[in-house]
């Protein structure tokens, strides 16, 4: 009797900020024993070593001649996740106020998208091959980074929910009030959403979630339902073939 060959699932979950997007990823991954990538924590890392270097933010020259420097790696365990930058835990720094204030510009020069985008397809690869597989977060994976993923989810929310639940991540002085972090909130989506080079988008085949009114436990079931239902009707993506 011939036995079906190996599979993972490789999911691709996308959405503005404050929509649940890392808490949800995180635990699918966890419940489903699958690898996790933070691919907003490279972009955040790879503005941080653009600042401690004094790279101008605004010069789109200056951080294409720099952004290949940077060694960055990403740790993919959905209950530790990591990220260095040359060697260094980057983990506190690269969720700054002033981080992420430059980050929509930095990450949207193409020479930065090409290379973080191929670190994650390098990343999503191994966990195909070595791994269950794994649940990608970010603004354009599903309509760039991995248009192949065996499940697309686009989650939102509104810009009310977005702002109390961002704001209530942040911690001391840099807590923000309510109104300026919407305000920070829209003015970052409208810049991702408006780049040109990948921007934050759904992809045709995502599956949408409004995630409005919903608890983080119904978004990770809906999700972790989602995923059983695609792998029962695909079978997932077969290790030997891997992603890229
Ligand atoms: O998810 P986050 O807030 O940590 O992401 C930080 C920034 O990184 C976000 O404002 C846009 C950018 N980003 C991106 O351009 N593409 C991705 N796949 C993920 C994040």
């Amino acid at each position: 009797m011939e036995t079906a060959a190996p599979t993972a699932v490789i999911v691709a979950i996308d959405g503005p900020s404050g929509t649940g997007k890392s808490s949800t990823s995180k635990a699918v991954a966890a419940k489903l024993g699958l690898r996790y990538l933070d691919t907003g924590a490279q972009y955040r890392a790879i503005t941080w070593w653009m600042i401690t270097n004094g790279i101008d933010t605004d010069d789109p020259q200056a951080i294409a001649l720099a952004a290949g420097k940077p060694s960055i790696v990403s740790g993919t365990d959905p209950s530790a996740p990591t990220i260095t930058v040359d060697g260094q835990d980057a983990s506190g720094p690269i969720r700054s106020k002033e981080v992420t204030s430059k980050v929509s510009a930095v990450s949207a020069v193409p020479e930065v998208r090409t290379l973080i985008t191929e670190l994650q397809r390098s990343i999503t690869a191994e966990a195909a091959e070595e791994a269950d597989g794994i649940v990608v977060e970010g603004r354009d994976i599903g309509t760039t980074v991995l248009p192949d993923a065996d499940l697309k989810v686009f989650l939102t929310a509104s810009p009310e929910a977005r702002a109390a639940r961002r704001s209530g991540e942040l911690r001391g002085k840099e807590a923000a009030d309510l109104a300026a972090t919407k305000e920070a909130l829209i003015k970052r989506d409208a810049a991702d959403s408006g780049r040109h080079t990948s921007p934050l988008a759904k992809a045709d085949d995502a599956v949408e979630v409004d995630t409005t009114e919903l608890t983080l436990d119904q978004v990770i079931e809906c999700v972790v339902t989602l995923v059983a239902e695609r792998r029962s009707a695909t079978g997932g993506t077969e290790k030997r073939a891997g992603r890229s």
